[in-house]
């Protein structure tokens, strides 16, 4: 066996301040396969990775590729022995053209020395031709999907001749129909005898696409299942330690007076045409809305709009009553709202603060936090960091103390969460809550926003997952084009008729 082993990770232990990243590890890939990595929020993954290729060296531990044992100092290293990463957040320059992202730093030259880029961009057709990638060499990065900004990633690796391929939770940023597209070019990836180890927290894709999967708790190597024969059921109670239930129970909701009230709303998009075009709906107290789509119908720009990131170009936004439409966003904070964004490092966090900080961005002037001269009360704000890192489970290796950016993905986004859901604000919008989180953390974070409900709080949720949006909603907003399509109740919800809503088709 050991001849046909791509990669051969063995006892690696990383150790960082306060944690142990990684405690006595082993990774075993054959050639050829499709390799799941799973493990909860902080386990390690992302870290077993990037000793992989090179970002980090570890402590202890040996790494054997194609049999032979190799030092991996830097990702130049891991190039050389074709071995290739697509990081979460995508390293791509947006005002470049897919080709001269990908061949940056290897630019083909012609007789005079001068960058070639009809030959590179010949060359880059060709391996998306290859692979069934359909990217097109000459447009530029800003202008095309997220879905299409990772295959460009995809066939920069390609381009250095790759054969070992890691992906760190590629399908986390995508929709699910890119999801589906993303399984298949593994497939096909496969098929040419690459090598691919991925990391996600869907289940369903691991019974999809992997192999095998290997599965890490707190820094420590549980086993490696053969996933043909393991349930989900199985591989998420191997990777929590206990048993999850996948459904939460919710009792019927029982709906007050209107906390939010969108009338007519139209927001003109990034691009500058309107991405929200004349969009009312209402959020009661006591229920939890959902908004349901494809990503890039809008949504992202109505929960701007409300939060006051985009500026409404007709319509009203009503908060209790009160047209808060052209106020500031310090002010809409103050009335009552809280936003869980749906990009955390560029909305959510300041990475380079501590977890206690970014506990209390939006509260720090109160007088729980400041006194009346304006200095920031200390023993305060370390209690309550304290006291959010255990209820939410936060993993932050120096607890209150620890640099937002050091944290795992999943960690970071739980620090939003728990910011935002402690202060219970009247209306709360969560758009994509449980990004990157792992199974435990989205059966707490549900119940979370539950709980809210029960309160009498108004909850407007924005996801792409469909089932996020029926296991959580009361009522249920179907958008389209930035319009919703019809609105249905969530107790009777039909999935395929949600479906064909998302698709533009209304009832009439
Ligand atoms: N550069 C760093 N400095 C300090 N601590 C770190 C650093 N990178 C990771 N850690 C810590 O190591 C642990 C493992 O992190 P890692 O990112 O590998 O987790 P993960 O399994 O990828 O989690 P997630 O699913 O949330 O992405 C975490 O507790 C994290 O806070
Ligand atoms: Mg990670």
């Amino acid at each position: 066996m050991a001849a046909d082993l791509a990669i051969e990770m063995l006892a690696i232990t990383k150790v960082f301040p306060g944690i142990i990243a990684n405690d006595n590890v082993r990774l075993q890939v054959a050639q050829g396969e499709i390799h799941a990595l799973l493990g909860e929020n902080g386990a390690g993954k992302s870290t077993l990775m990037s000793i992989l290729f090179g970002l980090y060296e570890p402590d202890q531990g040996r790494i054997k590729i194609r049999g032979e044992e190799v030092r991996i100092r830097s990702p130049n290293d891991a190039t050389a022995l074709k071995i290739g990463m697509v990081h979460q957040h995508f390293k791509l320059i947006h005002n470049f053209t897919v080709t001269e992202n990908i061949v940056l730093g290897l630019e083909p030259k012609n007789k005079w020395g001068n960058i070639d880029l009809s030959r590179a961009d010949k060359r880059v057709a060709e391996l998306s031709g290859a692979y069934n990638l359909a990217v097109d060499p000459k447009v530029r990065i800003e202008n095309i999907t997220v879905g299409m900004q990772q295959r460009v990633e995809i066939l920069k690796i390609l381009y250095r001749d790759a054969d070992i391929l890691i992906f760190d939770e590629p399908t986390a940023v995508l929709t699910p129909q890119e999801i589906d597209e993303l399984l298949g070019i593994f497939h096909r990836l496969k098929a040419e005898g690459k090598t691919i180890v991925f990391i996600t927290h869907k289940l369903k894709e691991i019974k999809a696409a992997a192999d095998r999967c290997t599965v890490l708790r707190r820094g420590k190597y549980i086993g490696t299942l053969e996933v043909a024969a393991a349930s989900e059921q199985e591989l998420a109670e191997k990777m929590v330690g206990r048993s999850v239930t996948f459904r939460i129970e919710k009792a019927p909701s029982t709906p007050k007076e209107v906390i939010l009230k969108v009338e007519n709303l139209t927001v003109i998009g990034p691009k500058g045409v309107p991405a929200v075009r004349n969009l009312s709906l209402e959020v009661r107290a006591g229920e939890v809305v959902g908004v349901a789509g494809v990503d890039g119908n809008g949504q992202s720009e109505l929960a701007a709009s409300i939060s006051g990131l985009l500026p409404v170009k007709s319509g009203r936004i009503l908060l209790k009553d009160r047209d808060i439409s052209r106020e500031t966003i310090r002010k809409r904070n103050e009335s009552g709202l809280g936003l869980v964004p749906e990009d955390r490092h560029k909305h959510g966090l300041v990475l380079d603060f501590r977890v206690d900080e970014n506990l209390i961005l939006k509260n720090f002037r109160t007088g729980q936090f400041s006194n009346a001269a304006g200095f920031l009360q200390f023993p305060a704000i370390a209690s309550h960091a304290e006291r959010l890192i255990n209820q939410f489970d936060i993993r932050a290796g120096n607890g209150p103390a620890t640099l937002a950016k050091s944290m795992s993905g999943g960690n970071q986004q739980k620090i939003i969460i728990a910011r935002e859901i402690d202060v219970s604000p009247d209306l709360l919008i969560v758009s994509q809550p449980t990004r990157g989180l792992d199974v435990g953390a989205i059966e707490y974070i549900h119940r979370r926003i539950l709980a809210e409900r029960d309160k009498g709080k108004a909850v407007l949720l924005i996801s792409f997952e469909l089932e996020e949006i029926l296991s959580l909603c009361d009522r249920i907003a179907a958008v389209s084009k930035g319009a919703v399509v019809g609105f249905a109740d969530a107790q009777n919800a039909d999935e395929r008729r949600i479906g064909t809503m998302m698709g533009g088709i209304g009832d009439g």
